[in-house]
This record gives C-alpha cells, structure tokens and sequence, in this order.
C-alpha cells in the first residue's frame, strides 16, 4: 500500500514532467471514480488505481511488462537510423517512463519482443547465466538437411566467438524452414550460425522466450499486451 500525490502518478505513468502533470489536474483533465480532480496535491493510493486522463482509462503500474508482436522493419536501438524505433509502437508515455526492449532483435527479425521498465528485470532476462532458451523459427534458402541440424546442435565455429557455438535444441519444420533453440544471444547468432554451417537465413521469427509462447498470446503483428504475473512466471528458469 502506499499513497502518492496524484502529479507525482502522473508523472511516474510518463505523462511529461511535474509542472506539466499539474497544469493537466489544474484544467480539469484527470478523473478518478468519475470525478473530476483538480487538486494536484491530493495524496492517492496506488494499489490498484485506474484514472481517467483525457477521457481515456489507465492503472497505475509501477512497471510495465509488455509482450510485443514486432513486424519487420522496425528497430530496437533506443536512436533507430534506418527504420522506425519500436517504442513507436507503443502509446506515447511508455517512451517517456524509459521503457525499452529486452535485448534486441534485427530490424527484419519478427516476432516476440519483451519490453519494460523494469531495470532489475531487463538485467536479469538479459544474463547468459540465466539459461533462458529463446526458440527461434528460420527459413533458409537452402533445404534443411540433416547435416544442418546436426552441424547446429554440434556447434559451429563464429568469426570474433572464441568457442563454437551450439544450439539447445534443432529441428527441421519444413524443406525450408528450421527451428533453433538458443540460449545465448550473440549478434546476429541464429543468422550468422546458419552462414557458419553454410546456408543462409532469409526471414526469422522469435516465437518463444522461456515457456512463454507469442502464439498463446494472439498478438497480431504490431500488436503489444501487458504480461501478467502469470505470464511472466513462464519467463522464469524452469
Ligand atoms: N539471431 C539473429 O541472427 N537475429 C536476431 O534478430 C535474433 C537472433
């Protein structure tokens, strides 16, 4: 339990800086319980708030935990270059809470992308010594052929990694399609393994990150949803 005044909840939920926060309560745009407030110093519990700001609901989180379904051709560098940055995916005050992804993807990988605000959380789904498997589905331009799989699971030697590099777990889905299960996540690792055992990957979807599958979440592409407790249990080491 603990009580805020309601310009500092603005702010924490990323709706721009204190004085702009309390000039949004003054003008009588914040509701609580179908009432308008227009005190910004108000002291309000947060467990479980749900407030109105330009007509539109929100629940206090003190972080977000979000799954998103990212297309191609967006970024996850915080300074995008060349296409669009996925925080652009996101409602404006997700950006301004410093919300960020979790590791990142190619700008032409889809797929499962968590993202948050969590500090302690991003570090610790970051950390190789978690062992958090990442599943991986690649379509080649070559057949997949036993020897790939079996090259992958062996372990294929990359420029700049002083070890090979295996994969968990590898299957063949399809004449081009592979699945790679991974639990390190070096630059460019799914593509440059597959070059490494002499195909070439030419689309890649992440459709899994610890026992949290994307397609369990129904997420169109583009798409985002809030994790829930639930949820983020299957992102825990089993
Ligand atoms: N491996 C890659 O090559 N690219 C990604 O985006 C993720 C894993």
């Amino acid at each position: 339990m603990s009580k805020l005044s309601l310009d500092r909840i603005l702010q924490s939920q990323g709706f721009g800086t204190r004085k702009w926060c309390r000039e949004l309560i003054a003008v009588g745009d914040v509701s609580f319980a179908g009432e308008v407030l227009t005190d910004h110093r108000m002291e309000i519990e947060t467990d479980g708030l749900v407030f109105s700001l330009f007509d539109e609901q929100w629940r206090y989180r003190e972080h977000v935990y979000i799954a998103l379904h990212k297309p191609a051709n967006y970024e996850c560098s915080r300074k995008p270059s060349h296409h669009p940055g996925v925080l652009s995916l996101l409602p404006e005050p997700f950006a301004l809470r410093d919300v960020q992804p979790v590791g990142r993807l190619d700008h032409d990988t889809t797929g499962l992308l968590l993202m948050s605000d969590d500090g302690a959380f991003i570090h610790a789904q970051s950390s190789p010594r978690r062992h958090i498997p990442k599943i991986y589905v690649a379509t080649t331009q070559d057949p997949v052929t036993p020897e790939l799989v079996s090259q992958l699971l062996g372990g294929v030697k990359l420029h700049d990694e002083p070890a090979p590099l295996a994969a968990e777990i590898c299957r063949r889905l399809s004449a081009h399609e592979i699945e790679i299960v991974l639990e390190q996540g070096k630059y460019h690792q799914v593509k440059r393994m597959l070059a490494a055992a002499g195909n070439h990957c030419v689309a890649l979807r992440r459709t899994q990150i610890g026992r949290l599958e994307l397609a369990a979440l129904e997420l169109p592409e583009g798409e985002w949803c809030y994790l829930d407790a639930q949820e983020l249990m299957l992102l825990t080491p089993e």
